[in-house]
């Protein structure tokens, strides 16, 4: 398999036709060790974490901590962070332009310095994502907040729990919430929390540095203290990468083993895949067999955890692209969040878009070109299409797959896919 093209970001090459088998290790969450990492700001205290994959945004999530003067060592999956000597409290536009999740800096430097400087995130490729929620919370927990060329000035005079009901379910919003409370003595609560695994993973390490938390429904009672200590930590493994392989597995008819799973995190993606025709079962508490055909079409709605998660639905786009019937996708999370429709559409696949909805009607097969990245979740579903169509197809600017799925063409090939790097061309 080879191609000659080339172009300015890495691409894949993907020879479609190959019915995936085998045994595949998912890697540590990205999504849990990002807020992790920034729990790190809270104590003077050394933070292991374990289990970090490899990724761009972790990378700049180091650099952001390195910037803020805490210091971090790497060796392989484990890094151990000191942020003994912190020296700013200033996240840059130039860090947070590469990471929105540069946000939850927001939490910790606000608790540890009693003011902070981080830049707006901004909206991106999914939707205009805006953070007051977690602005409209640092108001209620008594801080000035204002905006001035692009950044967000938060200043508080002391640390006073509080009582606090987000009018929306936000991920980030609520780790920064957790993140700052955690050093607020007395008892505070939160209502309307977003219950992803992520976030409990960062409640298991914030109650390892010695915060006292409580979750009950969507309901957090946190007692905090000044004097939180360090905490060694594995990740979750990533349950949206998990699914994705299942995915992958599922749609080439094939059959395989995904070793370090949590099961208990991928409820309604089973349920989906089951729905669909596929088989999964649970071997253990870290081990799921999958084996495909996937031959129904399926009604999927996004919501938050443990409903189906919005960071799944392009995957299975481009799954139900090619089963026979007529399935309907609803985006209920992000406004934004169909850009790899168009792309699948180059494919020739069937699917009609009006708002938040996506009509997809089955294609008998979906045809190899060059298609475009626009975000993570949408280059992963670009690949999966890849991997069933006839032909050869290239997916362009992969840089965003990067971001957020470590070595993912290492992991298919291991379950036997034709697929390469094709790395960008240096001017
Ligand atoms: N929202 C507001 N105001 C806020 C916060 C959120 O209106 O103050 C809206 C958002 O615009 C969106 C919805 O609420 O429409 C949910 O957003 P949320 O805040 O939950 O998303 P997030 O915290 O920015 C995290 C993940 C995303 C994942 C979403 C939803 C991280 C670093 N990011 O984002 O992951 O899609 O939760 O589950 O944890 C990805 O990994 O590809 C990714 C985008």
């Amino acid at each position: 398999m080879t191609s000659t093209a080339s172009f300015s970001s890495d691409a894949f090459f993907i020879e479609g036709g190959t019915t995936l088998r085998g045994s595949v290790r998912v890697s540590g969450s990205k999504n849990a060790t990002l807020p992790i990492m920034f729990a790190s700001l809270l104590t003077e205290e050394e933070c292991t974490v374990e289990d970090v994959p490899d990724l761009l945004d972790i990378k700049t999530a180091c650099e952001l901590l390195t910037n803020l003067g805490a210091s971090y060592e790497r060796s392989g999956k484990v890094l151990v962070f000191n942020a003994s000597d912190l020296k700013s409290c200033e996240a840059p536009k130039e860090i947070v332009r590469k990471m929105r999740a540069s946000v939850l800096s927001m939490g910790p430097l606000l608790a540890r310095f009693k003011k902070a400087k981080v830049a707006l995130p901004g909206g991106c490729s999914i939707g205009a994502r805006p953070i007051d929620q977690h602005l409209k919370f640092f108001e209620r927990a008594g801080a000035k907040v204002s905006i001035k060329e692009g950044y967000v000035f938060l200043e508080v005079e002391s640390l006073e729990p509080v009582e606090f009901t987000f009018d929306l379910i936000t991920v980030t919003g609520t780790e920064n919430a957790l993140l700052y409370l955690s050093r607020v003595e007395g008892r505070s609560v939160l209502r309307n929390i977003a219950l992803e695994p992520e976030v409990m993973d960062l409640v298991e390490v914030l109650k390892k540095m010695g915060a006292k938390i409580e979750v009950e429904d969507r309901t957090a009672i946190v007692e905090g203290s000044e004097e939180l200590g360090g905490f060694t930590h594995r990740v979750i493994p990533d349950r949206i990468e998990a699914g994705t392989l299942m995915v992958a597995i599922a749609m080439t008819g094939g059959e395989g083993t995904l070793e370090n799973v949590n099961p208990n995190h991928l409820g309604a993606v089973i349920e989906k895949l089951t729905e669909s025709g596929a088989k999964v079962k649970a071997f253990s508490e870290s081990k799921l067999y999958v084996k495909g055909p996937a031959y129904k079409p399926l009604t999927i709605h996004t919501r938050e955890y443990p409903g189906f998660p919005t960071d799944m639905q392009a995957q299975f786009m481009a799954m139900l692209s090619v089963v026979e019937g007529v399935s309907q996708i609803y985006e209920n999370i992000f406004e934004k969040r169909f850009q790899h429709a168009h792309e699948l559409k180059k494919m020739g696949a069937d699917i009609i878009l009006e708002g938040r909805k996506a009509t997809v009607k089955g294609v008998e097969k979906l045809k190899g070109t060059v298609v475009k990245s626009t975000d993570l979740r949408a280059s992963a579903s670009l690949v999966l299409a890849g991997l069933i169509a006839e032909g050869c197809t290239t997916v362009t600017d992969i840089y965003h797959l990067d971001r957020g799925y470590e070595r993912l063409e290492e992991k298919l090939k291991g379950l036997g896919a034709c697929i390469e790097r094709l790395p960008a061309l240096v001017s």
